[in-house]
């Protein structure tokens, strides 16, 4: 689970990235919106959404870490309270984004939505990765 949850997390900033840049690309030269690609940036999100529940419910790091003790460890804390809160709000931000942009009326207000809704949700997703103890990094 831990594994999946990794390579979902690069899987996930891949495609956030290459959404975000085509939808840049087509809101400035004024062209159709791209809903596929908006898409797989969805369901990656929502993917990721999943695993990482499972995981806060299993792992050592996760629920069972919650303490007043442990609130006062920066790492600990990042593990059990502001990683899962801020990803959870990033996946609810790239959510409402895909909504609103598919009911959008004209393609440039799609672009619009997806490019500010994604890039605020990549934001929150890039602060709250555990990047000093990420596996593939270390
Ligand atoms: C805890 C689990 C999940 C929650 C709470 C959740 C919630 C949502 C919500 C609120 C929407 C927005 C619907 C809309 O306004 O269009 C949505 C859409 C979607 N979800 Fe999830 N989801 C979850 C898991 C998944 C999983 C596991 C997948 C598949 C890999 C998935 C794939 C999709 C797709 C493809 C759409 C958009 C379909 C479309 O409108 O084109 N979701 N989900
Ligand atoms: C935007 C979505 C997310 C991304 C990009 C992401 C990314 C990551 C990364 C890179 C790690 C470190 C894995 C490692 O060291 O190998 C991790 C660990 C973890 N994540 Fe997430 N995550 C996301 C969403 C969530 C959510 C929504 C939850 C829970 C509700 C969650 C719970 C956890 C837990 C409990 C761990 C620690 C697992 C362990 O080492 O035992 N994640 N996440």
């Amino acid at each position: 689970m831990k594994h999946l949850h990794s390579t979902l997390a690069i899987i996930l900033l891949l495609a956030l990235v290459v959404a975000i840049v085509i939808t840049l690309i087509n809101y400035f030269g004024s062209k159709p919106y791209n809903r596929k690609i908006a898409l797989l940036g969805l369901i990656s999100a929502h993917l990721q959404l999943v695993i990482g529940l499972v995981l806060y419910f299993t792992s050592p790091l996760g629920l069972e870490a919650f303490s007043g003790a442990n609130m006062k460890n920066s790492l600990s804390r990042l593990y059990f309270l502001e990683h899962p809160l801020m990803m959870i709000l990033a996946i609810v931000l790239i959510t409402i984004g895909y909504s609103k942009a598919k009911r959008a009326k004209e393609d440039y207000q799609a672009n619009k939505t997806v490019m500010i809704f994604y890039i605020l949700g990549l934001i929150l997703v890039l602060s709250r990765i555990p990047w000093s103890t990420w596996s593939i990094l270390a």
